[in-house]
């Protein structure tokens, strides 16, 4: 999977590369709307997927990759060990049940969704998953600087990624800044303000989109990108996830990236995860 220009990947501290760009299929119903999703997606060129046992939609989106007609290996596959399975101290069945549903013998990614009772344990899990060569990365999900920090002190394994909430209007910069500060990469959730929001409705997104020819979701994405960030935005439509991967061909300024960075409210619009109850 080699980076370029019209699909550029980041190398994660393990070596591994990632796409910068990937889908999100969190809300995705399972069946047809999930398959249809990505099938839509990688004939559109994106090369990455990302979803969640919680997401109920695993096995679509092994049906979708099939559907593709492309080979498992050109396509980087991120899923995500449930909060119960942490709980339990089942983080090595959940993983494996996680391969079966997705059809695949190995998953690029393997996270740890939030940092539930019981995660320090399910760490060490994730760990010996990634030394069985059953994922090719391993990383986390919801963590705050002060759970990086647990993490790093019992184990000598350093996560890929931490997977957060980060949009315009909840850019998360002190988590951002701490997790690349240890050389962990961030993936942005909910990137374009998540379902229902209205980020996407913004009239000083509205403004520079229309300046660069393009839609406000482009904009937002392009943010991301800038930033240096892995993004998933999610989208159940075909000609959105097209246009959401039609942001290769042209570049934020400096002073568009800082009115952006202007319109953090500093309100996340999903759960906190230093106080959630699921
Ligand atoms: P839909 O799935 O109906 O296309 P996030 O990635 O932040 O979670 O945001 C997902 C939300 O943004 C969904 O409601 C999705 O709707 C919507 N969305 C995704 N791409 C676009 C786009 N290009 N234009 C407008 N809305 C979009």
């Amino acid at each position: 999977m080699a980076s370029d220009i019209k699909n550029p990947s980041v190398t994660l501290n393990n070596g591994v590369t990632i796409p910068q760009l990937g889908l999100g299929v969190f809300q995705t119903k399972s069946g047809k709307e999930t398959s249809d999703a990505v099938r839509e997606a990688l004939l559109a060129g994106y090369r990455h997927i990302d979803t969640a046992r919680i997401y109920n939609n695993e096995e679509s989106v092994g049906e979708g990759l099939r559907e593709s007609g492309l080979k498992r290996r050109d396509v980087f596959i991120t899923t995500k060990l449930w909060n119960d399975d942490v709980r339990s101290g089942i983080a090595k069945d959940a993983c494996y049940a996680s391969l079966d549903r997705l059809g695949t013998d190995y998953i690029d990614l393997y996270l740890i969704h939030w940092p539930a009772d019981g995660w320090e344990k399910a760490w060490e899990a994730m760990a010996e998953l990634y030394a069985e060569g059953r994922v090719r990365a391993i990383g986390v999900s919801n963590f705050q600087p002060h759970h990086l920090d647990t993490l790093l002190t019992i184990s000598d394994t350093k996560p890929a990624v931490d997977q957060i909430e980060s949009s315009p209007q909840f850019a998360n910069a002190q988590v951002v800044d701490y997790a690349k500060s240890k050389g962990i990469d961030v993936e942005a959730y909910s990137p374009l303000g998540g379902t229902g929001g209205s980020l996407l409705r913004n009239p000083v997104l509205a403004a520079i989109a229309e300046r660069y020819g393009k839609s406000p979701a482009q904009v937002v994405i392009r943010w991301h990108l800038q930033r240096g960030l892995i993004v998933i935005p999610k989208s159940t439509h075909a000609e959105r996830i097209r246009q959401n991967f039609d942001v290769f061909d042209f570049q934020l300024s400096d002073n568009d990236i800082q009115a952006i960075n202007a319109l953090d409210t500093g309100q996340r619009t999903g759960a906190d995860p230093d106080n959630f109850d699921f």
